[in-house]
């Protein structure tokens, strides 16, 4: 048999297995973690218990199985709160809709949810269900609001079930899952608390940053816009990230579906013209960070009434360019920023258009991504980011938006000092 690289070698993983028939799958999972040289400790549901048993985790694992929240040799010789926060990173696979709506609205009354509830570390999900569970407004609704917790998650899967229905719900497969598991471990896998003093709370400490995100929303007629296909994820992230680290954040976000990030002044636009206006209107800050795809053009003349369908001809839309904000705040004189960052998402010379655009706009520092056909940066969950400034480019490996978002505020709060301001 080929020898298997380790790259998860003395890597701790807490594996929650819950109740559904994909958690066949969770034995072989661990059998893949294991020969990448990861240490695994599972805990079963009890639903689970219905599909695998105690002893292929054990035996699989080499490690005790968990299964009772009460247990007291457990609690005497390993807590639930230790369990929790010993491993790098804990999984979930099978992730039920059950056990991500407990996770979702932060319920602890069994030992996974509790220790869902507990750990500090990041948690990783590995959904599986039926396709009407997975697409219900509950669970959709789950999966948000567990994606702004800074939950991450591997698939669902399309295909065809095991009820014999087809679509998505199906879990990972095992090996999908363990890439999954190596990016989680690439960054930082502690989740900080506000207000942690071993984690980096104080670094925006009294500074004040400004963040656009999402689209923009251009009105061709009350009914009709035009719009692109942002999903707000990063420039949200980034806003977390920088409250956490203490600042005092002001989020403007054109139209997105995804939750408010906690402890951030939102204000909410739909219309380039519109961000700009609150843009002007949060300023000054000490950092400006342009995450939003800010639409380059709106219809010239946009109609007030619904353009009606004429047999005659087709509308012909006009279209004339919005002001650029990123642009704007970094031209600025009186309240300049001390720090602007502006995002290019390119599809092709990716560098070439960055180091351009970071001249052209006049900003600090250029976040490039690619986001071609394919690369599923667009409205997904992780990105490969280059710093571009004018001391040159740092490429950064694919990370998921949140560990993106973190290292950059990191990044932010490094740049800030640097420049001497107070
Ligand atoms: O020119 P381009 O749209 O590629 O530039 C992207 C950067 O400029 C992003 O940071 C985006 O938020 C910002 N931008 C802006 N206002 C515009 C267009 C882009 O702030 N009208």
């Amino acid at each position: 048999m080929a020898q298997v690289e380790q790259s998860l070698r003395g890597r701790k993983i807490l594996l929650i297995v819950g109740g559904g028939i994909a958690a066949y799958k969770a034995l072989d999972l661990v059998r893949r973690l294991r020969e990448r040289g990861a240490q695994v400790r599972a805990v079963l549901t009890p639903a689970g218990r219905e599909f695998v048993t105690p002893l292929s985790l054990a035996s699989l694992s080499g490690q005790p199985v968990h299964e009772s929240l009460f247990s007291l040799t457990d609690e005497t010789e390993m807590g639930h709160i230790e369990l929790s926060r010993s491993a790098d990173l804990v999984v979930v696979a099978p992730a039920t809709a059950d056990l991500m709506a407990k996770a979702a609205n932060g319920l602890a009354n069994d030992l996974a949810s509790t220790l869902l509830l507990a750990t500090d570390k990041k948690v990783l999900m590995a959904p599986a269900m039926n396709v009407r569970m997975w697409l219900h407004p509950a669970t959709l609704r789950n999966v948000a609001q567990l994606r702004a917790d800074g939950v991450l998650f591997a698939g669902p899967a399309d295909g065809e079930m095991a009820c014999g229905e087809f679509g998505p719900g199906r879990m990972s497969e095992p090996l999908e899952i363990v890439a999954a598991v190596e990016q989680a471990l690439a960054g930082e896998t502690r989740i900080p608390l506000p207000g942690d003093a071993a984690t980096n709370s104080s670094l925006l400490k009294g500074r004040r940053v400004v963040i656009t995100s999402g689209p923009t929303h251009e009105p061709i007629d009350p009914v009709r816009y035009i719009a692109n296909r942002s999903s707000g994820r990063q420039g949200h992230a980034i806003a977390l990230a920088a409250a956490r680290a203490g600042a005092h954040v002001t989020l403007i976000s054109g139209p997105v579906s995804i939750p408010d990030p906690a402890g951030v002044e939102m204000r909410k636009v739909e219309t380039a013209r519109d961000m700009l206006a609150a843009v002007d209107a949060a300023l000054p800050a000490d950092i400006f960070i342009g995450a939003a795809a800010v639409a380059d053009w709106r219809v010239e003349g946009a109609a007030d009434r619904k353009i009606k369908k004429t047999a005659a001809a087709s509308p012909s839309l006009t279209l004339t360019e919005n002001p650029d904000i990123l642009a704007h705040v970094a031209a600025g004189t009186a309240n300049r920023p001390s720090l602007v960052v502006g995002f290019a998402a390119e599809t092709d010379h990716l560098l070439d258009h960055a180091r351009a655009k970071l001249a052209r706009k006049g900003c600090d520092l250029i976040v490039a991504n690619d986001v071609g056909t394919g690369t599923g940066v667009m409205g997904g969950t992780s990105n490969t980011v280059h710093l571009v400034s004018r001391d040159g480019v740092e490429s950064w490996p694919l990370l998921d938006k949140d560990e993106v978002a973190r290292r950059l505020v990191e990044r932010c709060a490094m740049l800030l000092a640097g420049s001497g301001s107070t």
